[in-house]
């Protein structure tokens, strides 16, 4: 099981468009994905066409209160299920401060699915702050994946994680998380910036930066309020056929590694073709 944190302390850059995307078309690659929304706003989960339901998010696994397999729901995807976020989540920020383990409190909640295979992938759709929630996402993530805007402060936004990441590690909380990747979002073909941000990021962060690029489509922005997937919304449209090239993408930089079950991974690697 591979735990994948998306995230990046700006706002609206598109870290839960890709969450819920990007594990959509991972789910129908068959990977058994679980999507964690840690974020209060609870965008992740009402875009899968979930309602906000009060005591359903990970608040109580996260105070020790009940296991995280108790607030695991399926969604109207196969193989993806979910966390879902609640009003909640807000105070847990107080709380969990208040304790003594309080940066890996979410690592060891999730300790349990790291043995057995259960899922294939966790995903976090992390809030775009420094709080808490978010260290605890980087605590307990094999890899931090980060969608950049293609805009002007693309560049120092990325600096700034680059050094969150890295107190992660040296403070000892997780010495193994690592930048598993950059994904440009809102890719505006009709500009030239597009395309001159998407060259520099490139040029200081290299490979890490995923060839897949999202471009900005309306459909995209539209599909959330239908509680839609992109890939249920409009799944002939640009938008879904770049978050199935980035899934495609993820596998390939990730197989034959850790989130492919051994029986699955001849399987994983020919739904590649397709
Ligand atoms: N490729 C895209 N094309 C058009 N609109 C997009 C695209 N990606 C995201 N959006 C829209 O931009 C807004 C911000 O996206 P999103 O909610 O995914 O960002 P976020 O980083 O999760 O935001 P927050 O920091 O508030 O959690 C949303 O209204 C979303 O629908
Ligand atoms: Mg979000």
């Amino acid at each position: 099981m591979r735990i994948v944190a998306i995230a990046n302390q700006k706002g609206g850059v598109g870290k839960t468009t890709t969450a819920v995307n990007l594990g959509v078309a991972l789910a129908e690659k068959k990977l058994r994905v679980l999507l964690i929304d840690l974020d209060p706003q609870a965008n992740a989960t009402s875009a899968l066409g979930m309602q906000e339901v009060e005591g359903e998010s990970i608040y109580e696994p996260l105070l020790g209160g009940t296991s995280l397999a108790n607030k695991i729901l399926p969604t109207r995807v196969d193989n993806l299920f979910i966390i879902p976020a609640d009003l909640d989540l807000a105070g847990a920020e107080v709380e969990i401060a208040r304790m003594p383990d309080h940066l890996t409190r979410l690592a060891r909640t999730l300790s349990t699915f790291r043995s057995d295979e259960t899922f294939d992938l966790v995903l976090f759709d992390c809030p775009p702050s420094l709080g808490i929630l978010m260290t605890n996402a980087l605590a307990a993530a094999d890899e931090i994946l980060t969608p950049i805007q293609c805009e002007y402060f693309a560049l120092e936004g990325l600096v700034k994680i680059v050094r969150v990441v890295e107190q992660v590690r040296d403070s000892g909380a997780n010495d193994q998380i690592e930048i598993g990747g950059i994904v440009m979002t809102m890719f505006d073909s009709r500009t030239n910036l597009s395309g001159q941000v998407v060259d520099e990021v490139r040029q200081h962060f290299g490979r890490r930066v995923y060839n897949t690029v999202i471009p900005r489509t309306v459909r995209l922005s539209e599909a959330p309020s239908f509680g839609k997937s992109i890939l249920e919304y409009d799944p002939s449209g640009a938008g879904a056929s770049a978050y199935r090239a980035l899934a495609r993408e993820f596998i390939r930089r990730h197989a034959p590694a850790a989130i492919a079950r051994e029986t699955e991974k001849t399987h994983l690697l020919e739904s590649l073709d397709k």
